[in-house]
């Protein structure tokens, strides 16, 4: 079996994880089920660059039980769950290309024996295994490719850019915008594990805390809901005028960053965006303020310029914790050197969400085998159907049902469509 892991003694316990994310993973077990007797997936290959961890894995076996062809590479250099990736290999005989800590070098080369492996079909976390294969060495490959999923907000972002310069060159199904993952996912899987990431790091206690949430999209709203509920004072900064407004009507402060930052204890990105973290609000920043980032690249906090302001470094004062000291003594706390905290000092999204998001992955690259034809080079968005299907066996999974329309209902309903 062709890989690249850290150790494949760790398979024992990395198959154990698998086994329990599995556990509360239900609507992808009523997929796999259906898969291993219908093989819809048969004969197809399939490259995954994902964060590798169980839940990822869970998503990979269900790949396979369709009759697919699956290679794995990471995501993200900090994310992989090393004892995960070495049961992928020997227990499920995926191909794994994925090391925690891998540097730049080794992570590309992970990227391209992805694309070695002939994919008609990608899934991608970050649009970085699509633009590889739009690169002038790969291009041609891209050509056999009927379609690639897209897992995060970033990787949408990149890829609707390339899609209005007119370079994109395959199907895209952009899976993080579907409703039953990014209402979820982002929001309540973001929240719950960037805290979860955070306390891991630092043992904080956040209750008096003066927590600053930068963004308030779905993953700021979930993580600021969590941190109020853990008794944090929580300030929210935007750019967006609605987004603000949001906020202040869901009962959190808002103001600029420049405020913001002499007041905060703990701040945490999740933008999407750079810098949004920069030397004008480190200079500012008090003793003892701890930064982090849950977006998806490290670019958000600017760590080049916190470098060149400040007189003194200690690396790994705590695991995941580096304390940089500026001028008059004044210490700064970046955790996981500025990667998605959630994945760097904790597990990532629990299995319940990933749940819904893996099994939006899995019917959308049904969907694209069955329609490739059909599709243009184009970002798409899941079909209503399907989220419909997710959302109806999620539901069934917490043992609740829902009322139906009855007939009288949905006529008088209908009845008011424009034009009547
Ligand atoms: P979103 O588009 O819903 O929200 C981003 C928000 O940030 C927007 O409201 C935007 O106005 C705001 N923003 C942009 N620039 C800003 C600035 N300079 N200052 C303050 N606010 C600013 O995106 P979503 O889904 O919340 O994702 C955010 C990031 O998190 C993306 O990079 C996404 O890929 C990543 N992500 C990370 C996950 C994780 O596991 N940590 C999971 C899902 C997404």
């Amino acid at each position: 079996m062709p890989h690249d892991v850290t150790s494949l003694k760790l398979a024992p316990q990395g198959k154990k994880r698998i086994e329990w994310a599995a556990q509360d993973m239900p609507v992808l077990e009523e997929i796999k089920d259906r898969f291993t007797k219908s093989k819809p997936l048969k004969g197809l290959k399939v490259s995954c660059c994902l964060h590798v961890t169980a839940e990822t894995a869970n998503l990979v076996r269900v790949l396979k039980a369709g009759g697919a062809n699956v290679l794995l590479c990471a995501s993200n250099p900090l994310s992989t769950q090393d004892d995960v990736a070495a049961a992928l290999v020997k227990s499920y005989g995926i191909k794994v290309y994925a090391r925690t800590g891998e540097d730049r070098t080794t992570y590309y080369k992970h990227l391209e024996a992805a694309l070695k492996h002939k994919p008609e079909v990608t899934m991608d976390d970050g649009a970085d295994l699509l633009s590889l294969l739009h690169s002038n060495k790969y291009q041609k490959q891209a050509l056999q490719v009927k379609g690639s999923m897209e897992e995060t907000t970033t990787g949408v972002i990149r890829l609707q850019a390339m899609e209005k310069a007119e370079k994109l060159m395959v199907p895209i199904i952009a899976v993080n915008d579907a409703k039953t993952k990014n209402m979820f996912d982002n929001r309540y899987g973001t929240g719950q594990s960037t805290l979860d990431g955070i306390i891991r790091a630092t043992d904080l206690l956040l209750a008096g805390k003066t927590v600053v949430v930068v963004g308030y999209g779905w993953c700021g709203r979930g993580f600021a809901m969590r941190a109020r509920g853990m008794g944090a004072n929580v300030i929210v900064t935007e750019v967006d005028q609605i987004k603000g407004l949001e906020a202040v009507m869901d009962g959190f402060r808002v103001m600029p960053m420049s405020r913001a930052a002499s007041v905060g204890d703990l701040f945490c990105t999740l933008t999407g965006d750079i810098h949004v973290l920069r030397k004008e609000h480190f200079k500012k920043m008090k003793d003892g303020a701890t930064i982090c980032n849950s977006g998806h690249f490290d670019v958000e906090i600017d760590i080049p310029a916190l470098k060149k302001l400040s007189r003194k470094f200690r690396k790994n004062v705590r695991d995941f914790v580096d304390e940089y000291t500026l001028p008059g003594n004044r210490r700064i706390y970046l955790l996981g050197q500025g990667r998605l905290i959630n994945l760097a000092a904790a597990e990532g999204h629990p299995a319940s969400v990933m749940d819904m998001s893996f099994s939006t992955q899995v019917l959308a690259t049904e969907y694209v085998l069955k329609n490739h034809k059909k599709l243009l080079n184009k970002v798409y968005y899941v079909p209503e159907k399907i989220e419909n299907w997710i959302a109806k066996a999620k539901l069934k999974s917490f043992g609740i049902s829902i009322d139906k329309l009855t007939k009288e209902q949905e006529k008088y309903l209908a009845s008011w469509d424009i034009g009547t």
